[in-house]
C-alpha cells in the first residue's frame, strides 16, 4: 500500500469509511489511490487541469494497480463532476486564491457536495474569509509538519454552521441536520418542504412589517435558504 506523506495522511484521515471522493488537482494521484487501497472510498476521482499532471497519476495507478481502471479527469476545478457526484472533494496542495475560484466557478454545485478538505498553500485568511462569506464552514482544522512548513487543513461543509456552543436549540441546524437527508425515507420530502413553507411564510411577514429588525431578517432568510438547500440535496440524490 502506498504510504503517504504526513500532509496527504491527515487529509486522507478527514474522509469517513464509504465515502466516495474526489482529488482537484491530484498530480501523482497517491491521496486517491490510498483511499482506494485502503478500502476506504469505494469511489475515486482523480482530476487534474494539466495534461502532464494526470498523465503522472495515470503511470502510478498504472505501475501500482496495472489490473485495476481508474477514473481520471482532465479539466479545470469542479467542472469534471456532476453535482452531488461525491461525497468529499480534496483540493490540496495549491494557493487559497486558486481554491476560492474553483469553489466559486459554480456555488450551487460547491454547495452539492457534502465536504471538502483544503489544504491551502499560502493565503489562508483570504480562502476563510471567502469561506465565511460563501455559506460554507470549517468543521475541523488540523496542522501538520511537512518539511520546514506547517501545513494547515481545513474541512468544510457547505451551508451548515458546525454544531459547537454557539448554536442553541433554535437554531435550525439543531431542528433539521443534515443527516436527516442521509437518513431520509419517504416521508422526509413532504416533512422539509412543510417546515419551508412556513418558514417562507414567516420571512414575508417580516419583509412586510417596516420595524423588523435587519439581523432578525438576516437569520430568516438563513432559515430559508437553508432549508431549500436541504431540499436540493435531497432531490438531487433522489
Ligand atoms: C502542487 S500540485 C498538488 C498535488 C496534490 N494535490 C498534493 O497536494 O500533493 C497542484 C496541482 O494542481 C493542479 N491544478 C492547478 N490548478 C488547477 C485547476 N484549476 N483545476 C484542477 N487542477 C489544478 C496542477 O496542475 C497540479 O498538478
Amino acid at each position: 500500500m502506498i504510504k503517504l506523506t504526513p500532509r496527504l495522511k491527515t487529509i486522507a484521515e478527514e474522509i469517513e469509511n464509504g465515502e466516495t471522493m474526489a482529488d482537484i488537482g491530484t498530480d501523482h494521484g497517491f491521496l486517491p489511490v490510498y483511499l482506494w487501497e485502503a478500502g476506504i472510498s469505494p469511489n475515486v476521482i482523480m482530476a487534474d487541469v494539466s495534461p502532464g499532471s494526470l498523465a503522472k497519476a495515470e503511470q502510478n495507478c498504472h505501475s501500482l494497480h496495472p489490473e485495476t481502471s481508474f477514473d481520471l479527469r482532465l479539466g479545470n476545478g469542479l467542472e469534471v463532476l456532476r453535482p452531488g457526484e461525491v461525497d468529499a472533494v480534496a483540493i490540496a496542495g495549491m494557493g487559497g486564491i486558486l481554491m476560492t475560484e474553483i469553489l466559486g466557478a459554480d456555488l450551487e454545485k460547491s454547495w452539492s457536495f457534502k465536504k471538502f478538505i483544503l489544504q491551502p498553500r499560502n493565503r489562508i485568511g483570504q480562502l476563510r474569509c471567502w469561506l465565511y462569506n460563501n455559506q460554507f464552514s470549517v468543521v475541523n482544522e488540523k496542522l501538520v509538519r511537512e518539511g520546514k512548513f506547517i501545513c494547515e487543513v481545513l474541512t468544510v461543509v457547505p451551508k451548515e454552521i458546525a454544531v459547537t456552543g454557539d448554536l442553541g436549540p433554535d437554531d435550525i441546524e439543531y431542528e433539521f441536520p443534515h443527516k436527516l437527508v442521509d437518513f431520509r425515507n419517504d416521508l422526509t420530502e413532504e416533512y422539509l418542504q412543510r417546515k419551508l413553507n412556513l418558514e417562507k411564510l414567516i420571512l414575508q411577514s417580516m419583509s412586510e412589517g417596516r420595524q423588523e429588525e435587519p439581523a432578525k431578517l438576516r437569520r430568516q432568510n438563513y432559515r430559508v435558504e437553508y432549508l431549500e438547500y436541504l431540499l436540493r440535496r435531497l432531490r438531487n440524490e433522489n
